[in-house]
């Protein structure tokens, strides 16, 4: 497991009991309308289109981002999945009552080692990738393994992350280069002709777009 100093690594780690209470306003307002261009709507559209009845969401955060994106929805099965104890607990008592189960799952980990609970019609997995400490090929296995594993035929998963090379803006440039610094992102080597070729070889349903320094993308199993 990769682990720094028997700790979750950074990009994990950074999400503390504390820092959830600001996340929402400093990510999803403030980061995402001033420094990454790109809207929550263009995210929803996405997600809107792609939830259904039984749905995970790997890489959870506060859990205020999917209460929001779902809230006209009703789930039968929802599950998070994350890394991090105190996301896990955190989005918990957001998602209150509409959720079913909190699983702790490393993507780290082999996905052999990742629980059992069978097969989702969604996955939502949100500005996750360019969190993790690993080369872009290894990321782009952790998607196939992530719908390998646990979407059902003809399902969908959902996601977007944080990608250097989208547009040259020196803002968002500097602020990347600040977290990559810091460990908080680990996207300096993300490859946007990767992630397009990896969504266009999941078959011609999927989709993707750009907005700002955002890939938002939608594959079928
Ligand atoms: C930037 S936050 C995104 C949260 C949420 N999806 C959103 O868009 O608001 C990244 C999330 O991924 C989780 N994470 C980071 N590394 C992980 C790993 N190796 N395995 C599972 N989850 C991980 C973090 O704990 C955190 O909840």
């Amino acid at each position: 497991m990769a682990k720094a100093n028997g700790r979750n690594p950074v990009g994990a780690s950074v999400y503390s009991k504390t820092s959830l209470l600001l996340y929402d306003a400093l990510v999803h307002w403030f980061s995402n309308n001033w420094i990454w261009n790109c809207q929550r709507f263009h995210l929803a559209n996405y997600y809107q289109r792609s939830f259904s009845s039984e749905h995970l969401e790997i890489g959870i955060g506060s859990g205020r981002l999917l209460g929001h994106l779902s809230k006209e929805y009703h789930f039968d099965r929802l599950v998070i999945g994350d890394v991090n104890d105190d996301c896990l607990a955190f989005a918990s008592k957001v998602l209150g009552k509409r959720l079913h189960t909190a699983i702790r799952l490393n993507l780290l980990e082999r996905s052999s080692k990742w629980p059992h609970v069978g097969r989702f019609g969604s996955i939502g997995f949100n500005y996750v990738l360019h969190c993790l400490p690993i080369d872009f090929a290894a990321k782009l296995r952790i998607m196939d393994q992530l719908i390998d594993r646990f979407l059902s035929k003809e399902g969908v998963l959902v996601g977007s992350t944080i990608l250097p090379g989208c547009r040259s803006a020196w803002l968002s440039n500097r602020v990347m280069r600040f977290y990559n610094q810091k460990g908080i992102f680990s996207n300096e080597n993300d490859s946007l002709p990767e992630l397009k070729a990896w969504i266009q070889a999941r078959g011609n349903q999927s989709e993707w777009k750009i907005v700002g320094d955002v890939a938002i993308f939608r594959v079928i199993a």
